[in-house]
């Protein structure tokens, strides 16, 4: 069976984690063996440059690199050979979060996130991108009710508007691809929605 590279997407807040367990249950229903990891982490280092990137200051360029790093490994020794079992890989986070968060959020210019992207991935892209999206102020009372927050939850109502309008405009040039989930309905109202976006699928 072919493998399936599926990625979640969204501004802190979306609920994309809440959705996980369901959608590996929907994908197990069907007979395919799931495997479920996160960006930026996903393997040993990239866990440790999670923990860096996540707390620690630094240039947006820094931050860009880092993301990409933990993805050369993530893609290398989780993604590539999962996909080559016939797995259904769910990944929470992608590339798309280094255009929305790093591009967008921090103003770094794509053209330069391309050359990582090819570099880093050249061959794959996700099959099917699910994007959580909920207007700032919905994302933003569920933050502030969740754990504490880290590097990126910390940024002001601005920055997550542009990570937000980023993640937007990159489903409007990609459709095929970005599917966008309205995250601010109630969880039963998201499932009905994801079960007919992943019918083809
Ligand atoms: P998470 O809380 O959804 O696990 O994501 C961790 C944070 O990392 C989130 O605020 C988005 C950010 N991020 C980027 O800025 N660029 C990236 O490429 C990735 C994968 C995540």
């Amino acid at each position: 069976m072919r493998g399936l590279f599926i990625t979640l997407e969204g501004v802190d807040g979306a609920g994309k984690s809440s959705h996980v367990e369901w959608l590996a249950a929907h994908f197990r229903s069907l007979g395919r063996s799931v495997l479920f990891t996160r960006e930026p982490g996903g393997t040993p280092l990239g866990e440790k440059l999670r923990d860096i990137v996540l707390h620690d200051a630094m240039h947006p360029e820094t931050e860009a690199l880092i993301m990409f790093a933990a993805r050369r490994e993530h893609v290398e020794q989780v993604i590539h050979p999962a996909l080559a079992r016939g797995e259904v890989v769910i990944s929470d986070r992608f590339t798309d979060a280094s255009f929305a968060y790093q591009c967008g959020g921090r103003g770094l210019p794509e053209a330069r996130l391309e050359i990582l992207e090819n570099w880093v991935h050249g061959d794959l892209q996700p099959d099917l991108t699910l994007l959580f999206d909920v207007p700032g102020e919905i994302a933003q009372a569920r933050l502030a009710a969740a754990r504490e927050p880290d590097r990126f939850e910390r940024e002001r109502m601005d920055f997550h508007s542009r990570v937000r309008e980023a993640y937007l405009r990159r489903a409007m040039r990609y459709p095929n691809r970005i599917r966008v989930i309205d995250g601010s309905r109630t969880l039963d109202e998201v499932r009905a929605q994801l079960a007919v976006t992943l019918e083809p699928w």
